[in-house]
This record gives C-alpha cells, structure tokens and sequence, in this order.
C-alpha cells in the first residue's frame, strides 16, 4: 500500500512556514462536502474512479490479437489519451522496444520528423494502429490517424480497415461515425470519462495488455486505493490529507508550485501525467496550482539551488521507492580515495535513497514545506494505486478550491483554433487570427 509522510508541511517539523493541525482542522466542513460529491457520485464526471471495476475481456481479446498479428503497435492519441497510456508503459515495460515485441510508438504531438521515422521503421502488413480519442474531434490525432490511414490502405487495401482499433466515445463523434462506416474494431471510452482521467479505460488498458503489464494487478491496486479512501474522517482519508495540505499551503501560504519528484526514471512520465491532471484539471478561475515535473536524483544537479534560495513558493513532493525490486553493488574498488570507499559496498538504491533522504532534510533544515509518498515498489499493483490516488486527489483539492476540476474550456478554444488556423472559409475566425499574428509580428532577424 501506498503511504503518505507529511511531517514536513507541519510547523512542529518545519517551523513558522509549516502548517498548524488547526488550519487542517479548518478545512473540516469543505472536506465533508467534497466527500458527500464523490460518494454519491453527484458529477457524472466521476465515473472514473468505477473504471477499474469495468469487465476487461474484450481489451484483452483484441490485445491477444495484436499480439499475434503484429510486430508494431502504434498508439495515436494527445493529451490524457496519450500520457497516460505513456506513464504505464514507462513505468512498467523500461525499454520495451528494445526487449519485447510487438514494438510500442505513442505518437502524440505530430511532430513530422518523429512520425517520418516511425514510419521508417514499421512495416504496414505487421503493424496494428490504436487512435485514442475520446470526443473523436481532435486535430492532432485525426491528422495522424488520416496519414495512417492512407498509407496503410495503399499498402494493404481493404485488409488495411482490420488494423485499426478506435478507442472513443460509445456512441458520439467523428470517430464513432468513422467506426460505424468502415467497420474498425473499436472499444468504448464510456461516457462521462474525462481524458485526462481516463487512463483506466481502454486508452491505457489495450497498450497495457499489449506489452504484457497485468491490467488485473493494475486495477486491483486502483481499486484498492478508492476503498482507502472512501473514509469521510479527514484524518484517515490520505486522498483528503494530501489536497488540504496542498490547498492551504497556496491559499495560507502562497505556495502555489507543486513540484513533483520520484525518484525512479519509469516514474518521470508519471511526473509529466500528474502536471496535466493539475494543470488542466485546477488552474481556472483565478486558481491554481503550477505543477512541476522533476526527477531524483537528476534534479538535485538542475533544480535544487532554487528551491532551497529561490522564492518561497513551491511544495516539494518525493516519490520514495521502498524496493527497487533490481539492484547493483558498487564494487570495492578504489578503497584508497576517499569518496569511492565511501560509495564502495553499497548500493545503487542505497545511494539513490541516500541522495533523496538526504534532499528531504535539507529542505526540511531550511524550512522549505515538503512530503513523501511512499512507494512499496515499482509494480502494476502500486502503479494503479499511485495514479488513481493523484486522480482523486486533483478532484478533491478541485473541489476545495471551488472550481470545476473536469472541465477544460481554453484547451476546447485551442483546440477550435487550430481548426480555425487552417480552415478553407475565408470568411471564418482565421482571418481575425492571422490579423492578431501579424500585430505581433515584429521582431529582431538574430
Ligand atoms: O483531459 C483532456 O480532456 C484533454 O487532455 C484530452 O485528453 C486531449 O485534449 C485529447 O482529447 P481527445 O481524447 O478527445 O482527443
């Protein structure tokens, strides 16, 4: 099970720019109503703490077919429909491409240079394309999936139509109507799945299988973490003590960036997801919370002077990885210099926990608020426990800060305007656009 250590957000450990347990007392009333919203399920936006309890058998069965079929399996998809389907794969499957097979591409940010090399690398009569969109209407994934489409139709004719797979909405949109003509296989993104929380669903779960990660673990550790934290008691609710930690720390104390740090290479990805959720899921009327992606030890080398001199406006947020289920002895070598015989005989993980204990201290030392949540280890089970947590958690500090944490109305308006930029109607809001661009288009030649 996952832990939550939080100590150092609190004045005994950290002094004055700590909290009290009567400021976290104070949040008593607003935490019970966030907690009447998620346990009567009142938006129908929070469908998706139910995902993990969804019946699997046919992601896998379309899985066990790609598999056999295919040598490449190219997930299309941005935002929550391809970050998420990422943070599993890293975490789970390091280096997949080069160990296993089929080989794994998410081709999210169209990019013509990346798509150009994937494509010099698949082969269209062994490869197996996944577009995951839920609204069907995304720019960025429809221009991919038609650059796909084409190819893989010129290469194989109507054979092309059984390669692809459409994860998307069960009845709406672009893509639905793209299924229900050309006869894609196609699994649904249920109704009311918000893509940045839907990585339980069959946008993460068909890559999931594919690479062979247990999609049954997964979603036990998922599920395990929502019966956890169902208790309406804030003080054993870790979900409830985590958001109104970080809740008071901006509203009381003006900490306003989270910064997000495993200390584990699969978990970047993890780090990069959880920006999204906060990012997308907080920042609106006036609020919000400035996410940050980091990585220990890595950071400590880039980031770390800020933090401890910089402004006082960050919370840092450890990923401790208890067993890292693989580990490398540092030989003992060099025992006659000083650092090495200091080093020799442990560890990789000794020196790794070492470096972010020792981080933690010196944070907590200088007063700087920060806590740890503490990872047994890097599995399916406790992969599913750490993003459903995150997930509950963004809803949760969502709420006491009052806003619509499902919503995403400026990511809707960029999304229009890219339509809009390459639209064929003179007449449409392209022209007021380019009108803007050329204002702002006076610069230097360097
Ligand atoms: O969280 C969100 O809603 C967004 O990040 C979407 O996931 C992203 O814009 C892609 O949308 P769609 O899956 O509809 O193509």
């Amino acid at each position: 099970m996952l832990e939550l250590y939080f100590a150092n957000m609190l004045e005994e450990a950290i002094g004055e720019k700590g909290l009290s347990l009567l400021q976290i007392e104070s949040l008593r009333d607003n935490i019970e109503k966030a907690h009447e919203q998620i346990i009567k399920r009142k938006w129908q936006e929070l469908a998706f703490l139910d995902l993990a309890a969804y019946d699997t058998s046919s992601i896998k069965e379309i899985a066990a077919e790609v598999i056999s079929t295919s040598d490449y399996f190219l997930l299309l998809g941005i935002g929550g429909s391809a970050m998420g389907p990422r943070v599993i794969l890293e975490a789970l499957k390091p280096l997949h491409n080069y160990i296993s097979s089929p080989k794994i591409f998410i081709y999210d940010n169209i990019d013509p240079r990346t798509l150009n090399a994937i494509l010099s690398i698949i082969d269209a009569s062994k490869t197996s394309v996944n577009v995951v969109t839920k609204s069907g209407t995304t720019a960025e994934t429809l221009a991919s999936f038609m650059v796909l489409w084409n190819k893989m139709e010129k290469a194989l004719g109507k054979d092309a139509a059984k390669r692809f797979i459409i994860s998307t909405s069960p009845a709406k949109g672009m893509m639905r109507e793209l299924v229900n003509e050309y006869g894609f296989k196609s699994l649904p993104i249920p109704d009311g799945i918000v893509g940045r929380y839907s990585v339980f669903s069959s946008a993460g779960l068909l890559i999931s299988e594919i690479a062979g990660i247990n999609t049954t673990e997964l979603l036990s550790g998922a599920r395990d973490i929502i019966q956890r934290c169902q208790v309406s008691e804030l003080w054993e609710n870790p979900a409830y003590v985590f958001s109104a930690l970080l809740y008071l720390m901006s509203v009381k104390e003006g900490r306003n960036i989270n910064v997000m740090m495993p200390y584990a290479d699969g978990l970047k990805a993890a780090a990069e997801w959880f920006c999204q959720l906060w990012a997308e899921s907080l920042g609106k009327l006036g609020f919000g919370l400035t996410p940050y992606p980091s990585l220990g030890t890595t950071d400590q080398h880039s980031q770390l002077q800020l933090w401890l001199e910089g402004p006082e406006d960050k919370v840092v947020i450890f990923i401790h990885i208890g067993d890292y289920a693989v580990d490398i002895k540092i030989p003992n070598i060099f025992e006659e210099k000083e650092r090495c015989s200091c080093l020799a005989g442990n560890s990789l993980s000794d020196l790794i926990k070492a470096a972010e204990e020792a981080t933690e201290v010196v944070l907590s030392e200088a007063s700087k608020p920060n806590m740890t949540l503490y990872m047994p280890t890097i599995d399916a089970y406790h992969v599913g426990q750490l993003l459903q947590f995150l997930e509950l958690s963004t809803v949760v500090i969502g709420f006491l800060f009052g806003v619509n944490p499902f919503n995403q109305p400026w990511i809707e308006k960029g999304k229009e305007n890219i339509f809009a930029m390459l639209s064929k109607d003179e007449f449409c809001q392209k022209k007021e656009l380019l009108k803007r661009l050329r204002l702002d288009n006076v610069c230097w030649r360097l």
